[in-house]
């Protein structure tokens, strides 16, 4: 079995719950609100599972003049909040791909419930083979998905191919930092077997190698620090909310959150923001 195969498996497996749609739809109704009358809002404790939540969404979505008229692919869509975020915000239509089939099935019933349905849409798929024509998508966009796959050239020129010329892709990810090796468990994995950082330099190496332009580069980790110090002062204050990612990582969440916190204070990991675009004049195969 190739490498690429049983580390699908194994990332599968970790992002895996038992009954997530019954786990879900209990705390919503629980935190009080109506799951007759779902507002994207409500959802967003649970649905964006990257560092800095829906304002990060926001925040890296207004860079990007979004319009109606563009055709948007989210790879690593998880549960769908950032997608489901871009459709309302934007109106344009978003695909959400995801190696997990249970992600993918809650991410659905989610847009069906919030009335987005017609305008996002979630598959099940690897993000290394994915199942669309070349020059499919205006623009592509990923959060806190990389972090799983090794092999980030193919990963890249597959996002290549799917972008139209002059199409950008949207970067925000978590990268290996200088401070040392990553402590784990961490929300991406268990263990360092399914994790396979890129330091800020390789990245950049790799995306230039493939062919894209760089239009902006921001290093967020800062932003990331305040973000988590001031989510524990709130926990430590009002104690776990009902509602939150811990949820979908089940009771290892305490440890793997400690644990991201020291990795991002000691330099272990860093975040990244980037734009690249494919250029405008390259051609479609
Ligand atoms: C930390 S979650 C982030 C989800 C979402 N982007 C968000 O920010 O809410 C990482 C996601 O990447 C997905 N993923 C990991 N490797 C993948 C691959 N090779 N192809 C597609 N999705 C992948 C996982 O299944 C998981 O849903």
């Amino acid at each position: 079995m190739s490498q690429s195969v049983v580390d699908s498996a194994s990332v599968e497996a970790h992002y895996a719950h038992q009954d997530l749609e019954l786990t879900l739809l209990t705390a919503l109704a629980a935190a009080g609100m109506n799951l007759d009358q779902l507002k994207i809002e409500d959802l967003a404790p649970i649905d964006e599972f990257h560092i800095g939540g829906r304002r990060a969404t926001l925040e890296f979505a207004q860079q990007l003049d979004l319009n109606a008229t563009m055709q948007v692919l989210d790879v690593g869509s998880g549960l769908g909040g950032a997608s489901r975020c871009l459709a309302t915000e934007f109106g344009c239509q978003v695909t959400g791909i995801d190696l997990s089939a249970e992600y993918c099935r809650v991410a659905n019933m989610f847009a069906q419930r919030v009335g987005l349905d017609s305008l996002v849409t979630y598959q099940q798929s690897n993000a290394l083979d994915l199942p669309f024509a070349a020059g499919s998508f205006d623009l592509l966009w990923t959060q806190h998905a990389s972090m799983n796959i090794v092999d980030k050239s193919k990963l890249y020129a597959e996002m290549w191919r799917v972008l139209k010329p002059g199409g950008r892709l949207a970067i925000y990810d978590v990268l290996a930092g200088e401070g040392g090796p990553v402590i784990f468990p961490v929300p991406w994995a268990r263990e360092a077997g399914i994790s396979h950082l890129t330091s800020p330099q390789q990245l950049r190496d790799t995306l230039q190698d493939v062919g894209f332009e760089i239009l902006s580069w921001q290093d967020s980790t800062e932003k990331g620090r305040s973000w988590f110090r001031r989510m524990g002062a709130k926990i430590k204050q009002d104690g776990l909310p009902r509602l939150g990612i811990h949820l979908l990582l089940g009771t290892d969440f305490r440890l793997m959150a400690q644990n991201q916190v020291r990795n991002l204070e000691e330099d272990r990991i860093a975040l990244i923001e980037t734009i690249v675009r494919r250029p405008a004049l390259s051609s479609v195969d």
